[in-house]
């Protein structure tokens, strides 16, 4: 039987803005040898000229990879964003080009969760203030304001990822866990459901919010909602800016509704480090007020690094684009006993067809054929028992629609 193998010496790997070593050392662990670092972010023609000859691209939030470039890339075949977001690349047009985007949505969470238990226990004991007058030179010792978390409530709203790590952590030091969330979820522990928001507003001690921006989540702590939370209750956002109205959240800390808040996220969050930051709630003491920085840990940028990469070489070496961003899901392993191709298309009818076609009318074997597609684009994994000639590919790219197509080996 011949065994089939790809040559990863002719994939060139570029991995800009200095992500972290353990990208570079899975690609090269798994037999990529042309993986070139930089430090920096590249833009313009720099960046248009490297991207001439690479296949696959590691960038963070500085590189932008838009259309108008996009376009320019012959050779580019996957991108890896080693980061939570993928505002940085236009994903609906690196999709028509044939280019699944991966990113690294889970590699904080562990992350966020401890800064939001040691939030609970800053805001419930009333750290905030009692350092910032301690910082004035005034003295404040005092049992007000300052409670255990063990016997509390903690309400969550938004039991995903970050919710549910949230959740056990709490639940461990002590504190009785309730949740809201819009979808049915499992309860870990003795997490329990509510069957509303205004629920859980009107049981928590301190509310944790973990929900994207949705249209449902814009704004879903305003007034109203902060006028059913119990008086001298905590609140605390590390989920998006837009997810609470801050001003109502000011409002409710001015009238001691609320004790204590932290916040590490907000509707304008400045660009870089050296402009500035404006916020409703810089005026108390009271609260936590941290950069966007929930997820910000040595060890989540270790996990982005090896995260992205194993999805990256996934792609490269069987085809699966679990974790594209914006492609439609095949998981497969390598099966180094078939050739196998790829074939991306746009979602017309007849492609496929055409696909099958050319094989059978040469009497080669399609042993295996896996499709997905999506209203734009179709995705076909084929593998044959016959040993084609690499010029097949020349053929397959001149069907009608098609976008691209690799030989794996
Ligand atoms: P996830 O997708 O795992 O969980 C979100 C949960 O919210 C899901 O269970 C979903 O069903 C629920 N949900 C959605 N709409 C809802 C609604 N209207 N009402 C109640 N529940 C609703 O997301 P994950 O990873 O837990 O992240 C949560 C948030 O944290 C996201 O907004 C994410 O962007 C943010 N985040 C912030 C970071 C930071 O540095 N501050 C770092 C990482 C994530």
């Amino acid at each position: 039987m011949r065994n089939y193998s790809l040559d990863k010496s002719k994939i060139k790997v570029l991995l800009l803005e200095g992500i972290h070593e353990n990208a570079e050392l899975f690609f090269r662990e798994n037999g990529y040898s042309d993986v070139e670092c930089l430090n920096g972010a590249l833009s313009g023609d720099e960046l248009e000229k490297k991207l001439q000859i690479t296949h696959i691209i590691g960038i963070r939030s500085r590189t932008e990879l838009r259309r108008s470039l996009l376009l320019k890339t012959p050779k580019l075949f996957a991108i890896g964003c080693f980061s939570i977001g993928t505002n940085q690349v236009d994903i609906q047009d690196a999709k028509m080009l044939g280019i699944p985007v991966f990113n690294a949505p889970f590699s904080n969470t562990r992350s966020v969760a401890e800064l939001v238990i040691a939030e609970i226990v800053m805001l419930m004991r009333g750290i905030p203030e009692k350092n910032a007058l301690a910082h004035q030179k005034i003295w404040m010792k005092s049992f007000n304001n300052s409670v255990e978390i063990r016997g509390k409530t903690l309400g969550i709203i938004g039991y995903g990822h970050i919710g549910t790590q949230v959740a056990i952590l709490a639940e461990s030091m002590g504190m009785n866990i309730i949740y809201y969330d819009i979808e049915k979820k499992l309860s870990l522990g003795n997490s329990k459901p509510v069957a509303s928001l205004n629920d859980l507003l009107k049981l928590a001690d301190t509310v944790t919010v973990h929900v994207p921006l949705t249209d449902l989540t814009r704004k879903m702590i305003s007034e109203k909602q902060i006028a059913v939370m119990k008086k001298g209750s905590c609140l605390i956002n590390a989920s998006r800016g837009d997810v609470l109205d801050y001003k109502s959240v000011a409002e409710g800390l001015r009238s001691k509704h609320l004790a204590g808040v932290a916040a590490d996220v907000f509707p304008q969050e400045p660009a870089s480090n050296d402009k500035p930051f404006v916020n409703d709630l810089q005026d108390f003491n009271n609260v936590i007020l941290t950069p966007h920085i929930a997820g910000s840990t040595l060890e989540a940028l270790a996990n982005i690094g090896l995260e992205v990469a194993e999805k990256l070489v996934r792609y490269s070496d069987t085809g699966s684009t679990i974790g594209a961003v914006n492609f439609v899901e095949i998981a497969l392993q390598a099966n180094s006993s078939k050739q196998r191709f790829l074939h991306i298309h746009r979602n017309v009818p007849g492609v496929l067809g055409e696909i099958n076609h050319y094989f059978s009318s040469r009497g080669i074997n399609i042993s295996a054929e896996y499709l997905q597609t999506d209203a734009e684009i179709g995705y076909v994994i084929l593998e044959t028992d016959t040993d084609l000639d690499p010029l097949v590919l020349k053929d397959l790219k001149n069907i009608p629609n098609t976008i691209r197509v690799r030989i794996l080996y």
